[in-house]
């Protein structure tokens, strides 16, 4: 017979307060993007296997679109105990550790299934870790998919950036990114971004084909160049004393349904944009640019000093393990 854990016992098990509360755990997972995106259609599959699974036990609440915290505070709600998962975009974690900053290296992965192995080998794999000692745990990696570059002006060559001011998310090497163009870099929270696009306060930004397609810009955007000059991904992230005060059992049950999500999300996060960016090209209000060989050099040879500059903080140990994964051969 299963043992009914209500959360106070749950507490005396571990000698943990953390998760004393009656009844049910609640499981409290906040994420800034729609339902229909790579992320959100993961957080609603963790859901419904937790509720069947475990039904008696853990309780998920899926809070989309910054419906109950956004960029600027959803992790210290996290670190709070207010809110129990989040899948931040790897870009958003500079402030707790400078490792992961890797990923928005641009031109560091030549595509998905790069950086797919890079989060399986050991040094990606290791990352996962980096923010323990912040009360952080890495539960998994997903896959949202490569950035794409859109303007209210065509983008055919890095020098047409100039000038113009482009939304990014919080991370230094983004800002970097944008800066050595000549370009303005503006920090804002994902629910902001439209907003400003369509003031005018940014001209420009950088987001996966689901994000650029599930968010509207369009209109405001009439101009997306298919760089993949970086990439979008996740961490499936819990607070640390909250994960490992889950009693053993539970704790196992929801590690095998988040290696499940993870496949799933995975799996389906590249076709997912593919539909998002067909969908684009065929509403009529965008000029879909496609790059050749040589201009996608020029826009690499742009932006790719801005590697140096971090290599130190993120560990040349890390960079070269992630460079090492585009030969195929590997
Ligand atoms: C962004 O802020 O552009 C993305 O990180 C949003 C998301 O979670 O995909």
């Amino acid at each position: 017979m299963k043992m009914f854990l209500s959360g106070l016992a749950l507490a005396l098990l571990t000698g943990n307060a953390i998760a004393a509360t009656d009844g049910p755990v609640l499981i409290k997972f906040s994420h800034v993007v729609a339902d229909d995106t790579p992320k959100g259609q993961g957080a609603l599959l963790f859901k419904k296997l937790v509720e069947e699974r475990l039904g008696e036990q853990v309780r998920v609440e899926v809070h989309a679109n910054s419906s109950l915290y956004g960029d600027a505070n959803e992790l210290q709600a996290l670190l709070n105990n207010d809110v129990q998962l989040l899948a931040p975009s790897l870009s958003k974690f500079s402030q707790y550790t400078p490792k992961l900053q890797v990923f928005d290296l641009p031109f560091l992965f030549d595509d998905l299934d790069a950086v797919n192995r890079f989060q399986k080998r050991a040094k990606g794999r290791q990352l996962l870790s980096a923010m323990e000692k912040r009360n952080i745990t890495g539960l998994a990696y997903w896959h949202n998919g490569m950035k794409q570059l859109s303007a209210t002006q065509p983008l055919q060559s890095p020098a047409a950036a100039k000038g113009l001011a482009f939304r990014i998310q919080s991370s230094p090497v983004l800002e970097s990114q944008f800066q050595i163009l000549g370009a303005k870099a503006v920090k804002l929270p994902f629910a902001d971004t439209l907003p400003a696009l369509r003031s005018g306060t940014v001209q420009g930004t950088e987001n996966s084909w689901s994000n650029l397609y599930s968010q509207q810009y369009a209109p405001v955007q009439p101009y997306m160049v298919e760089s993949n000059h970086g990439v979008l991904d996740y961490m499936l992230v819990s607070n640390s004393k909250f994960w490992s005060s889950l009693p053993y059992s539970v704790r196992i049950e929801l590690d095998a349904i988040i290696d499940e999500v993870t496949y799933a999300v995975n799996n389906a996060a590249e076709a997912q944009n593919r539909e998002a960016r067909e969908q684009l090209a065929a509403s009529g209000k965008v000029n879909l640019i496609t790059l050749s060989a040589q201009e996608r050099d020029a826009w690499r040879k742009a932006m790719q000093p801005v590697w140096k500059q971090f290599e130190g903080e993120i560990g040349a140990d890390i960079v070269h393990a992630a460079e090492q994964v585009n030969r195929r051969s590997n």
